[in-house]
């Protein structure tokens, strides 16, 4: 294999990549970004590795979650907070489902740049580049919005690092406190019409927190009950922009993309000669790779062996999305080939991006039933073959929208209408997701019973 540098993604076949109009206004923005400070340290990116080594080993669980697309419109306190909150949530309860560490990795502060299956988009007899993210073009259909604009990479990496630095107030800052958090649980098992089936698993927090306090253990003594490890992640798509952020770490001289902690590889753009994969091989990130329906087992291996030449845990993370019609014919060949080769991998299950339908009305959505049956197939196709189901990945948000169908609060076809603010998939609310979060403890919970 070629030696491989920030830039040798240039000489592979490049795909979903927009056409900037002009070269010079590209390359001026590369230069500017180049000289900005990272957004995270490789000392964090090293630590997040270590976690995930350990979510390889069952020794913990991985929630990973957040929007489809960020994007500069719905950019604000509340939506950030909202978000961060419901993940916290989420990941109180799958701690104690699970009894085991959960890492925290928000789709945000750079998740900007979306693949579309078409290059244009025809309205009306008049085509377009098609909208690929905020990062790239605007999505109002007209020539100037379409058109692909560099400069929006200033502004998206602008947008990221205040998005960063408001989560790491408030990951250290209190809003992360499990006495808090869970008093939130609280109140979403109160008001959900299916609050009956959780009120067991919340009372029993309840009883382990008041145990802990009991025995001295409090938020003023103990870090761990008032701070969590939050880490950022988005796909690697726009590689002049992952580029321009690409440092060479001081201390090891290793390659580092400082735009996130963790980055992956789309299922549109994994391919082998691909210009993502060979980004991704040489920075040392954890790095994901979607795992679709048309994956195949051979080439799987084949992208491992690039990927992860030398099995390091912690590394690489499969995120599997099938759909939950297509999971039990394609993973368990998938699963079983990786496990025979000795491969060590993060599993983690994406119940989204296979499960999105169209609606009568237009809507592109999802239905609850199928993300959490997609899930469940998941856990018992590892469970059958002894592995460990390390993780989840939502597409989901704090807010109360309606993009995705089912949940407890009954969201029908017809509600879409009323609060559909998605710039690109059908998210998960945050009743939907705490919801999932409470099934998905159980079952994880029977996984660990065995
Ligand atoms: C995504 O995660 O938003 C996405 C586009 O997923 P996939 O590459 O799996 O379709
Ligand atoms: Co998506």
């Amino acid at each position: 294999m070629n030696a491989w540098t920030p830039d040798s993604w240039r000489t592979k076949t490049l795909r979903q990549m927009p056409t900037y109009p002009e070269a010079d206004a590209l390359q001026s923005v590369e230069a500017e970004l180049s000289k900005q400070p990272p957004l995270v340290f490789a000392g964090e990116v090293r630590e997040l590795k270590h976690q995930l080594a350990k979510v390889a080993s069952g020794n913990a669980f991985l929630l990973q979650g957040g929007d489809c697309a960020e994007s500069f419109k719905e950019f604000n306190t509340n939506q950030i907070r909202d978000t961060f909150m419901v993940l916290l949530q989420m990941a109180v309860v799958l701690t104690f489902g699970g009894q085991s560490p959960v890492v925290k990795i928000g789709r945000m502060a750079g998740q900007f740049a979306k693949p579309r299956s078409d290059d244009n988009e025809t309205r009306d007899g008049i085509s377009l580049p098609s909208y690929r993210g905020d990062i790239i073009n605007g999505i109002e259909f007209s020539e100037e919005s379409r058109t692909p604009d560099p400069e929006r990479m200033l502004k998206a990496y602008h947008q990221s690092t205040s998005t960063l630095n408001l989560l790491r107030a408030f990951a250290q800052g209190g809003l992360a406190d499990l006495h808090k958090v869970h008093q939130w649980n609280q109140s979403f098992v109160e008001k959900s019409p299916q609050g009956e089936r959780y009120q067991h698993l919340a009372d029993l927090i309840d009883e382990t927190l008041a145990f802990m306090s009991a025995c001295g253990i409090s938020p003023e003594n103990t870090p761990q009950i008032r701070e969590t490890q939050f880490y950022t992640s988005h796909e690697a798509l726009l590689l002049p922009y992952e580029q321009a952020l690409t440092r060479q770490d001081s201390l090891t001289g290793d390659w580092y993309d400082c735009s996130a902690h963790m980055l992956w590889i789309g299922d549109r753009t994994r391919q082998l000669d691909s210009a993502h994969i060979e980004f991704c091989r040489g920075i040392h990130n954890p790095i994901g790779l979607k795992a679709g329906p048309t994956t195949d087992a051979e080439e799987l291996i084949r992208l491992i062996d690039i990927l992860n030449p030398n099995n390091e845990p912690g590394r690489l993370n499969l995120i599997v999305r099938m759909g939950a019609d297509k999971i039990a014919g394609h993973f368990p060949a998938l699963l079983r080939r990786v496990q025979q080769e000795g491969r060590s991998v993060v599993w983690s299950s994406d119940p989204m991006h296979g499960n999105t339908i169209k609606t009568g009305n237009g809507y592109k959505t999802r239905a609850v039933d199928s993300i959490l049956s997609e899930v469940t197939q998941f856990f018992q196709i590892h469970a059958a073959e002894g592995t460990h189901a390390g993780g989840v990945h939502f597409e989901m948000t704090g807010r109360n929208v309606t993009e995705c169908i089912g949940g407890a609060f009954e969201i029908t076809e017809h509600d879409l209408a009323e609060r559909y603010h998605s710039h690109c998939d059908p998210r998960l609310n945050a009743d939907q997701a705490l919801e999932l979060s409470f099934l998905i403890a159980d079952a994880v919970k029977q996984a660990r019973k065995g």
